[in-house]
């Protein structure tokens, strides 16, 4: 049988149980989560195992990422199976905490992220998302003073975010990212695929096949906005209301109209009925595979 992992969920008991696991010399690694945990998930995880002695992962909703219309409420919560899958994982800890531990009653500070936070992407249709995600990371960075945090290239700008943001905070943290996984058709695991509907699952491999053939375009030397203009196109042809699909360049996010503007990094959003999907693809990065 699979030990449960030991599940804590105030600071003072995380501190006390981290104090354990490092015993003076082991290293240990973080895997925040807002659980609804999918194979994306478990990837991090097997490779916090590759980078730590020891695996932490934090399960907690945070409401300050999400809007007023947004799907805090609604939000998928699959506690049970979460603990079986971290549990099948070998997960040393997790950390749960109610919002009152991480939000008491007089909080009053929050980060309001500026750089990659500010690139135009998900900032501009979801404005409250990165102070609400720098916040609560750094939080969690700063409760469990892991040596290493690992977060999905998924949300590439939000990796993007939390780099700078323990860089300027000197959290003595290294972050590190991990490749996207994808369903067999190519979807990119995500906790709000469980909102599509039949029909719209069938749709939603659409965004990353775009991707993979504006990438192909870019490199065979057909312009990047020509690209970019059919790859808009065919989302929008296929049923979903783009938010966006642009080139930006992988490590300042600022947009690039060529390839020697790169690396390049392909950014999508687009709503699918009402749930919204994210993806994005390093040029290269498909042309190697
Ligand atoms: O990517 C997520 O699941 C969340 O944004 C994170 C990093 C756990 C912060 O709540």
């Amino acid at each position: 049988m699979t030990a449960r992992p030991r599940i804590v969920r105030t600071v003072k008991a995380l501190r006390a149980s981290i104090a354990a696991l490092r015993g003076g010399k082991r290293t240990i690694a973080l895997v925040p989560t807002m659980g609804a945990l999918h194979d994306g998930h478990i990837a991090l995880v097997r490779h916090a195992h590759e980078r730590a002695d020891r695996v932490a992962a934090s399960i907690f909703v945070n409401p300050a990422q999400f809007g007023p219309q947004e799907d805090f409420g609604r939000y998928p919560r699959t506690w049970k199976a979460d603990i079986k899958a971290l549990a099948k994982e070998k997960t040393d800890l997790v950390f749960a905490p109610s919002v009152e531990d991480i939000y008491p009653e007089g909080f009053a500070t929050r980060i309001v992220p500026e750089g990659p936070a500010r690139a135009g992407l998900e900032d501009k249709f979801r404005p409250h998302f990165f102070s609400g995600v720098a916040t609560v990371v750094a939080k969690l960075l700063i409760e469990a003073m892991p040596d290493i945090a690992i977060f999905g290239e998924k949300d590439y700008q939000q990796l993007l975010v939390i780099r700078r943001l323990a860089l300027d905070l000197d959290l003595p943290v290294k972050i590190v990212g991990h490749p996207i996984v994808r369903e067999k058709d190519g979807l990119a695991c995500s906790s709000r695929n469980a909102y599509l509907s039949p029909s719209e699952r069938e749709t939603a491999p659409v965004l990353h096949r775009t991707l993979k053939e504006c990438a192909a375009a870019i490199k065979k030397g057909e312009r990047v906005m020509e690209a970019l203009a059919h790859g808009r196109q065919r989302i929008e042809e296929a049923g979903f209301a783009l938010d966006y699909l642009e080139a930006r360049n992988a490590e300042t996010l600022e947009t690039a109209r060529s390839l020697a503007e790169g690396p390049l990094r392909l950014l999508v959003a687009a709503k699918l009925g009402t749930t919204r999907l994210i993806d994005n693809l390093g040029v290269r990065q498909i042309l190697r595979s």
